[in-house]
This record gives C-alpha cells, structure tokens and sequence, in this order.
C-alpha cells in the first residue's frame, strides 16, 4: 500500500450532507426472517422488510409490537437470533453501529439521545468527523497527531468547513437551534433536544436514516413542524424507515407501511390499504377507530390516533 500522501488531509469541499439523493429502484435496505427472543419472548419474529432507494417506509403498531428491537437488529445495537439483514447488498447483520455509520446509516432514538454536556453545534459536528473519520485511511493515534500537529491549516479550514455544514443542517429547524448554537444540550427544551439527535444523523449524510418517533412528546404545532422536515428530507431522495405512533403523520408521509403486532407482521402496503385492512383495525387501530367513526357520526373531525 502506497504511504499516505500530505494532501490527503487537505481540506477538501465537504459534500453537503442534504444534497439530493438520487431515487433508484433497487432495494437498500433489506431484512429477511429477522428474529429476536428475549427469554420466552419473541420480541421480533421472522420478519422481513424491505425499502427501495428513496423510498418512506414507516412500522407501526402497539406498544411493544418489536418496532425499536427490529431497528435495533437493523442498525447492528443488536444480534438477531435468526435472519440477515442486506444493506446495499452486503450482509450487515450483527455489524457494529460505527461500521454502520461508515456505510452512512444513521438511526435516532425513541427516548432521544444527545451529548448533555456538549453544546448545540458540537453535537452535530460529532456526526460530521463520525463520517470523516470512517471515509479516512485508518492511522494510528500517534500518526493522527503527527498530522494534526504537521497541517494545523489544513485541519483548521477543515473544521471551519465542518462548521458551516453543521450550521447549514441545523438551519432545517429555522430559528429553533440557530440561536442556541453555543448552548449545552442539557440546557434545551425536549423538542430541541430531539431536534439536535436529527440534526446530529444528518450530519453524517446518511442514505438510510431511521427515525425512532421523531415527535414523540411534541406537541402539534412542534409535530406539523417535524412533519414538514420529514417531508422535506423525502423529497431530497433519502431512504427512510419511520417508527412514530401519529397516524395522521405516517398516512401522509409514507410509500409503504408495515404494520406489526406481537413481533409478526399483520400487514403491509400503501397507506390506503393498510388503513382499512381489518386485520389493522382490530388489532391496531381497533379502540380509535371506532371511536372516530362515533366522532364522525356525531359530526367531529377525525384526530390522529395514538395508540
Ligand atoms: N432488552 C430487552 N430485554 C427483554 N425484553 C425486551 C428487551 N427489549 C425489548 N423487550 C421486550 O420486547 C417487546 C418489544 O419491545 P419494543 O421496544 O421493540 O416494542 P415497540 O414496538 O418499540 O414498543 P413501543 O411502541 O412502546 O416503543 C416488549 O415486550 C419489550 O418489553
Ligand atoms: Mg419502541
């Protein structure tokens, strides 16, 4: 293998982590007979999913269907007992996150997860140099700062480079984490804590981002908001996989969606068949179903049905 050259730590264009995707047909993300049993639960069972290139599939169903376990297995936080999942047509199953990361799979959680102590805008650049330093030659520590010490130029137009891209990213959410760059994590609101978690994966210009109910413990005006960004981040041409509970959100935004109950999936398909499929009524919409169609005989207006 050639020696490393100087100019492969010059600073070079950052491609920009929201610059369109382009659609394709293939399937990017694949899982077949995926299983996970935690002492005599299966939590996920022999499940199979799949998403094309550009395409918005979200997984609903009750609490503790296996939706986070079957993200879990996906993005490698967790071992499967049975199955494979296929990325890009490599078998990534049981890959470690980081090695996810590299591939530019990026996941949020449900329970959100920042960096308390690190501020609004350095939470965000950890996304960035996760891609930089999974794009980058592996070195050794002593080389790295052999480096750092020998082209502290290059290096500092690279974090500026750096810098400005998050910024671009967090100017998604408008005025919300704009004026805030500075602050610590800790210091946010909960919807601007979720918001820093979005921005942070984006950061690592994903291909496949999965979304673990993004507006979880928003309200409605923050959940339209969300909404729109979701939307925004589609029409790029990024894969999404969406877990979220708000069905008026999942019928609006998704291509396809799989439904789950007790770690099987019941159904799947476009938002209008999935919507009247009996089976997902009963076992998933059931309770606020029926009382929307109540509402509705009375007059009312559906609301989005949590379950
Ligand atoms: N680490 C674990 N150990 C034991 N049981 C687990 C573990 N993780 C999940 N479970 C169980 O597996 C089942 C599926 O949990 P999971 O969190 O995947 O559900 P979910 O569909 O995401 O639910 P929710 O909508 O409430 O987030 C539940 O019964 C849960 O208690
Ligand atoms: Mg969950």
């Amino acid at each position: 293998m050639s020696a490393l050259s100087p100019n492969d730590t010059e600073a070079k264009p950052v491609a920009s982590p929201l610059a369109a995707a382009p659609a394709k047909a293939a399937a990017l993300i694949e899982a077949n007979g995926l299983t996970r049993r935690f002492g005599g639960l299966t939590a996920v069972d022999a499940v199979d999913l799949a998403a094309a290139e550009g395409e918005f599939v979200s997984v609903i169903g009750p609490n503790g269907a296996g939706k986070t376990t079957l993200f879990n297995l996906i993005t490698g936080l967790d071992r499967p007992d049975a199955g494979r999942v296929l990325y890009a047509a490599e078998d990534i199953t049981a890959m470690p996150p980081k090695a996810l990361a590299a591939r530019r799979m990026a996941r949020t959680f449900q329970h959100g997860r920042v960096f308390a102590n690190l501020s609004v805008i350095d939470n965000v650049l950890i996304g960035a140099h996760a891609r930089l330093s999974a794009a980058r030659p592996r070195l050794g520590a002593l080389a790295e700062l052999a480096l750092a010490a020998w082209r502290p130029a290059a290096l500092r137009r690279e974090e500026e480079a750096l810098r400005r891209e998050a910024t671009d990213i967090l100017r998604i959410f408008g005025e919300r984490l704009l004026p805030r760059l500075d602050h610590p994590a800790h210091s946010l609101s909960y919807a601007n804590r979720r918001r820093v978690e979005i921005a942070r994966a984006l950061a690592l210009s994903p291909r496949l981002l999965l979304l673990d109910e993004p507006t979880a413990g928003m309200n409605p005006t923050e959940t339209r908001e969300m909404l729109e960004i979701i939307r925004d981040l589609k029409g790029r041409g990024l894969t999404i996989l969406l877990i979220e509970h708000k069905l008026d959100m999942v019928m609006e935004l998704s291509d396809r969606i799989i439904v789950m109950d007790n770690g099987r999936v019941i159904a799947q398909g476009k938002p209008a068949e999935v919507r009247h499929d009996p089976q997902v009524i009963e076992a998933y919409l059931g309770r606020a179903h029926r009382s929307a169609e109540t509402e509705a005989t009375a007059g009312g207006k559906r609301a989005g049905a949590a379950p």
